[in-house]
């Protein structure tokens, strides 16, 4: 069967809308039809400056609401990065072919440098997107569900894996990016020019899986949208308007221009107070079903313990491989 991975940073309280719609939704309805690995990525998250019981925390949490949103452990391999000790390895010898220059202009690193300047981010920040592609090599993934600021990533992983390939003979399978281009970029509530994101968004502009769901619901009811009328899906001219219909087309299942024909004679307001119904049937259940599976640790512990069993069989194929590919010597036991 073909591979899947992908993976989330453990590093907020709550997976937001991006998250949930641009790729989480993938994560789920691809499992059935491929060998999927899904990686909460803990080596990631420490690449800025973070608090350790805040990180342990949210793991739990990026798990139990992964479960709860329907990732099923029985079909996946649901893990932690830090788990599988290959993915640092693999790393490793991946940015020994990674340029200098080729890691500068990752445009992530870019942004997330921007505000203390390169001189303060760490190399790890600046490695981030080898470590990124270790994760995706390690399994052969042949398709990697991701939202569209991901794209320059999964290009660097190709150009490695191709590089790598062409040095040391066939190692890597190159993986296709999954973006769905419908939501591959869910933006911001109140500022419909920039994508939700926890770095850049303001609460208001976020909607969170795990908040107070008549939260969530007030959040949509003051979506910034335009100064026109139309219920019309126009990304440029209508960005608010076009991120509202979206979400409710992803939510429902109903198609956009279905929607558009539904609301035709309707004002925005009318969209906004049935969209924000939609949301709260959305997410209550999941919050519910998050804070149950919480609840009980020790079976968190378990589910994780058996998703780390079943990547690290995989990846520790592959690493060996590589490690003999690049002349290393064998341990002799
Ligand atoms: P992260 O944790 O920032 O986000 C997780 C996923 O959510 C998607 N996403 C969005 N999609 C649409 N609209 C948005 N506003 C939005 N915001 C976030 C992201 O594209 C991502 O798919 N580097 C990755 C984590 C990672 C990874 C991997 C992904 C580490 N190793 C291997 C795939 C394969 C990241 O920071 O995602």
């Amino acid at each position: 069967r073909p591979r899947v991975l992908s993976g989330i940073q453990p590093t907020a309280d709550s997976f937001h809308f991006g998250n949930y719609l641009g790729a989480l939704r993938q994560w789920i309805a691809l499992q059935d039809e491929y060998d999927a690995y899904y990686c909460i990525v803990d080596l990631h998250a420490i690449t800025m400056e973070h608090d350790p019981d805040t990180l342990r925390e949210r793991t739990y949490r990026s798990a139990a609401q992964l479960i709860a949103l329907g990732i099923d452990v029985s079909k996946s391999a649901l893990f932690v990065q830090s788990h599988v000790p290959e993915h640092a390895q693999l790393a490793w010898v991946l940015s020994c072919i990674t340029g200098f220059g080729e890691a500068s202009r990752m445009t992530q690193f870019k942004d997330k440098s921007a505000k203390g300047g390169t001189e303060r981010a760490t190399v790890g920040l600046f490695t981030y997107p080898v470590l990124q592609a270790a994760d995706i090599l390690l399994y052969n993934a042949d398709r990697v569900p991701v939202g569209e600021d991901q794209r320059q990533h999964l290009e660097l992983t190709r150009d490695l894996a191709g590089r790598f390939n062409h040095r040391f003979g066939d190692t890597f399978r190159l993986p296709a990016p999954h973006i769905v281009a419908q939501t591959a970029k869910i933006v911001d509530l109140q500022d419909p020019t920039i994508k939700m994101s926890k770095s850049a968004s303001s609460p208001a502009g976020i909607v969170d899986l795990l908040d107070d769901p008549k939260r969530s619901a007030k959040k949509i009811r003051s979506a910034v949208t335009d100064s026109g009328t139309e219920i019309r899906f126009d990304e440029e001219n209508k960005p608010g308007v076009s991120n509202l219909l979206t979400i409710y087309s992803t939510l429902t299942g109903r198609a956009v221009a279905d929607l558009e024909q539904a609301y035709a004679d309707k004002g925005y307001g009318h969209l906004k107070v049935d969209l924000a119904d939609i949301v709260v049937d959305a997410v209550t259940p999941i919050r519910e079903r998050t804070s149950e599976l919480l609840a009980d640790r020790a079976e968190l512990d378990r589910m994780l313990a058996a998703g780390a069993r079943k990547a690290r069989d995989v990846a520790a194929d592959t690493l060996a491989e590589v490690y003999r590919r690049v002349g290393f010597v064998g341990r002799v036991r």
